[in-house]
């Protein structure tokens, strides 16, 4: 049996349910790019909101770090993994959270007692010692020597602000050397394999720390690395999780992985993770802007790192990888089952694109690295502009070769370029705020009160994949893998229209990107955002990210009506809704 089913199989026999994984693009919080912890679509829950699914939770997690591209191509970074975690919410705490971990390692996973090490909570000026942790540790049989209390390291909190606590960290000695009695952290041949974070706190952007309603558990462990270790093996790639797509592209590219390890562990990487970003409800496709970015960035490297391979580039080498990583996957992820031809249409489009002047650039990127100076801001932006090469591709070029870019001068074109193009769209769209009536102010503020309706009766899952107005109705498209029944259509009207009720203040907050965009977020690209941004919240029952406009209580609003529920498309639902 895989890790993930052997995981889920165990919490589940604990009185865990089972919770699908949340898109990689998050649904409830615009001003981040994408999931990045298993916990992070749960922080509504561990702030104390009831969850539909109860107090006992596991999954699989789909998660997506991009922010550190240069990492990939080692043995063990990836773009796209993903994490398992149990949680409680406000049900059982640190005794049963570390007895089951335990549990899970020594007799599922069969992981020899003597190979694990431990840390603890060491305490702090407003925390104390973690000692219960401590003792129930002890009480297992796991050593003292093996048991390290730190302090900085047992903290964990996703960002600057929200759920954190004092964690416990699980390590295994990955290698042939004897066990050092004493373990030691900073000794890299133990690995950390889970985290049991007892999330209890809030830390709040005044810097305080405040109890959670809750006492909450809150884990996490990566599937790569923990499959990495129970197949013994010290490379990622090495593993069955990608040892057959290592073994195809080198096929494809008849190289050997000695000698190419890192072009092909990047092609690897990078196509899962475009292939999960395409298939996710979010319908993210190649562009210029956030996800997007992000998206071809990713598959224009692995194409480079194809090309430097000498693979044919117009042969269907991707199609044949993203087939594999498709198969993969397909019995875990149903978008990947619906989402196919969208995967394998878009990789193939972006392909076309980029390699209609990836041999231009790359002539133009010789021409001006010829004479071995750095390459200016300009040229970088030249190259991005005209030839669709990604700045940290022109990077990985010209370090290739021992020289730099000029990142600020790069910045500076880009910004100089992006303020052209919006003087010009100004005046070409002059005019267009007129379709701002009054009646449609009331649709966009009802389309935020439908979308947290939505997420109330349906569940967290629900977001917007798309939302059209107009003086007749608002229209908007969600994630949702059934017909809405007539009891849950009602009761998102009455939910709506209960909030009409209430009055709620419609607030307008404009505030530094730097400051909506929680911490932990994916932010290579926030040169993307607006320097400020407009968040607009109706009380406690929303908050978005939002040009608006939007009514100043929502007692204007009226009466809101579900005229019509239909498909939107696969897994797809859309509703129309009226004001009367
Ligand atoms: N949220 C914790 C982590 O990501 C479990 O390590």
């Amino acid at each position: 049996m895989k890790l993930k089913d052997l995981y889920i199989d165990f919490f589940v026999s604990k009185g865990h349910k089972q919770i699908p994984s949340a898109p990689v693009v998050p649904e409830n919080d615009p001003s981040v790019l994408f999931n990045t912890a298993g916990m992070q679509p749960l922080i509504p829950y561990l702030m104390g909101q009831p969850h539909p699914y109860g107090t006992r939770l596991c999954d699989y997690q789909k998660c997506v770090r991009t922010n550190d591209l240069d990492n990939i191509g080692d043995t063990y970074h990836h773009t796209f993994f993903e994490m398992l975690g149990n949680w409680s919410l406000g049900d059982y705490f640190k005794d049963e959270a570390i007895e089951w971990s335990f549990e899970f390692l020594t007799k599922v996973l069969n992981i020899p007692l003597e190979r694990l090490a431990v840390t603890v909570f060491a305490g702090s000026e407003d925390i104390p010692f973690d000692s219960e942790s401590y003792n129930k540790w002890l009480s297992l049989g796991i050593p003292k020597e093996r048991i390290a209390k730190t302090r900085d390291d047992n903290f964990w909190i996703a960002g600057e602000t929200g759920p954190c606590g004092p964690d416990s960290e699980m390590f295994y000695w990955r290698s042939n050397d004897p066990i050092p009695l004493e373990f030691d952290t900073e000794d890299e041949r133990w690995v950390e394999v889970w985290n049991d974070v007892f999330m209890q706190y809030e830390k709040k952007s005044d810097g305080s720390v405040v109890e959670l309603p809750h006492k909450n558990v809150d884990t996490g462990m990566g599937v790569e690395r923990m499959t990495a270790i129970l197949e013994g093996v010290n490379d990622n790639y090495a593993s069955s999780i990608w040892s057959d797509v290592i073994e195809l592209i080198s096929k494809i590219s008849n190289k050997s992985y000695l000698g190419n390890e890192i072009s092909m562990r990047i092609i690897a990487d990078h196509l899962r993770t475009a292939v999960f970003i395409l298939a996710d409800p979010a319908q993210i496709k190649p562009s210029n802007t956030d996800q997007g970015y992000i998206l071809r960035r990713l598959i224009r490297r692995a194409i480079r790192h194809a090309k430097k391979l000498e693979i044919d580039i117009n042969s269907d080498w991707e199609q044949e990888i993203a087939k594999l990583l498709l198969s993969k996957y397909e019995g875990y992820y149903k978008e990947l089952v619906d989402n196919r031809d969208v995967v394998l249409n878009e990789l193939k489009n972006e392909k076309v694109k980029f390699n209609r002047t990836l041999e231009k650039g790359l002539k133009q990127f010789e021409k001006v690295a010829k004479d071995g100076k750095n390459i200016d801001g300009e040229t970088a932006f030249h190259l991005f502009d005209t030839f669709g090469f990604p700045l940290e591709l022109t990077i990985e070029l010209a370090k290739e070769q021992g020289l730099s870019v000029d990142v600020d001068g790069y910045n500076n074109c880009f910004k100089e370029h992006q303020e052209k193009s919006r003087t010009a769209s100004q005046g070409r769209f002059k005019g267009g705020l007129a379709g701002n009536s009054e009646i449609e102010t009331k649709y966009h503020t009802a389309t935020h009160l439908l979308n947290a309706a939505l997420k109330k009766v349906i569940g967290s899952s629900v977001h917007q994949l798309g939302s059209n107005i107009t003086e007749e109705r608002l229209r908007f498209d969600f994630p949702c893998d059934h017909k809405l029944t007539d009891e849950e259509k009602k009761q998102v009207q009455e939910l709506v229209n209960k909030w009409i009720d209430e009055a709620i203040d419609v607030k307008c907050e404009v505030m530094k990107k730097e400051d909506a965009i929680k911490s932990g977020a994916e932010c290579m690209f926030i040169e993307k955002y607006p320097d400020e941004v407009t968040v607009y919240s109706i009380g406690d029952v929303s908050k978005e990210l939002c040009g608006g406009p939007h009514v100043k209580n929502t007692r204007e609003i009226g009466h809101f009506r579900i005229k019509k529920e239909e498909s939107s498309s696969a897994g797809v639902r859309r509703i129309k809704g009226i004001i009367d």
